[in-house]
């Protein structure tokens, strides 16, 4: 309840810099690299050495607060009430070993499973997303530099609905059964002509890591990015980033985000005068019950 969430914030900045001096150091060359739950969904001997390290210096700075990593989850783990750090060491994991240079690492805390504080950095490109709950999120290009307000647009546009957006979709790990006909009916449907009753939005865009795409729509620069079967450590530090920056985030399952769930499917929307609400109920009505 006494947490100082702002100091919270500043060391969780400064173990992303840390992160991203691991992640540029790495040769993706000659990296470790295994797979999990197929040979889509991979790891490597990096993403656990910046997890490794993320977890050292937490414990030692908030010893009280509880951790939740991708790289050390077991099934079953959950988050509960209590302060949590939920943590990606590196999302866009293949971007990374491919040297595609969209990956970040995404440091969030949950308080009473609801983000309070949001780090997301692409070493790659010095770009810095935080926020604390109540007190705007910012993003710092080039580190050193004066962070600048999200949304980056002092005045964002009205969302006009589906058929003028840009939309962020990710394939993720899942390739067969039910998903991925779902993503794939849905991907055709956003953009699919009106005569044949598609929404025609203007196109998609994938960034690889779903930490960006949060980020890309809390910065006003995407109107929406939808995906079923992202995780927690996922998703916590771009959804305090968003709320913060006045985006919404929607769910087929809203709010039920603990990575035991079945269903996490997530809708994030960017921060805008109109149109919002609108938008999410046009989304729904092309995925049917967002379900996948
Ligand atoms: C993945 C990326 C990817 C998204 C997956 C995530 P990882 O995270 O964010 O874009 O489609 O759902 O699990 O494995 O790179 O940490």
């Amino acid at each position: 309840a006494d947490l100082n969430l702002q100091a919270i914030h500043d060391e969780l900045i400064q173990v992303a810099y840390e992160a991203g001096k691991m992640m540029l150091a790495a040769n993706p060359a000659n990296i470790d690299t295994g797979t999990k739950l197929n040979s889509v969904d991979i790891v490597t001997e990096v993403d656990k050495g910046v997890e490794k390290m993320v977890s050292t210096r937490l414990s030692a700075a908030f010893p009280s607060i509880s951790f939740m990593g991708e790289e050390t989850y077991k099934p079953g783990m959950r988050i509960g009430p209590e302060p949590t750090f939920v943590v990606d060491p590196i999302d866009g994991t293949t971007n990374f070993i491919h040297s595609f240079p969209e990956a970040c690492i995404s440091l969030g805390l949950a308080i009473e499973r609801i983000p309070h504080v949001g780090v997301i950095y692409n070493p790659w490109q010095d770009l810095l997303y935080t926020a604390i709950k109540g007190q705007g999120a910012y993003m710092t290009r080039v580190r050193g530099t004066t962070p600048q307000k999200l949304p980056l647009a002092q005045t964002p546009r009205p969302i006009s609905g589906l058929g003028s957006s840009l939309v962020a979709v990710e394939w993720g790990a899942d390739r067969h059964g039910a998903n991925f006909d779902v993503k794939t009916a849905v991907f055709r449907q956003l953009t699919a002509s009106r005569d044949i009753g598609g929404s025609m939005c203007h196109s998609l865009r994938s960034l690889g890591s779903a930490a960006l795409n949060i980020a890309a729509v809390a910065a006003g620069q995407l109107d929406c990015y939808w995906e079923g079967g992202c995780w927690a450590w996922d998703v916590c530090a771009g959804w305090a980033i968003l709320n913060e920056a006045g985006g919404r985030m929607a769910g087929g399952n809203p709010g039920q985000w603990d990575p035991a769930l079945e269903e996490r499917v997530y809708l994030a929307v960017r921060g805008a005068p109109s149109g919002q609400k609108e938008l999410v109920e046009e989304f729904w009505g092309v995925i049917g019950d967002g379900r996948l």
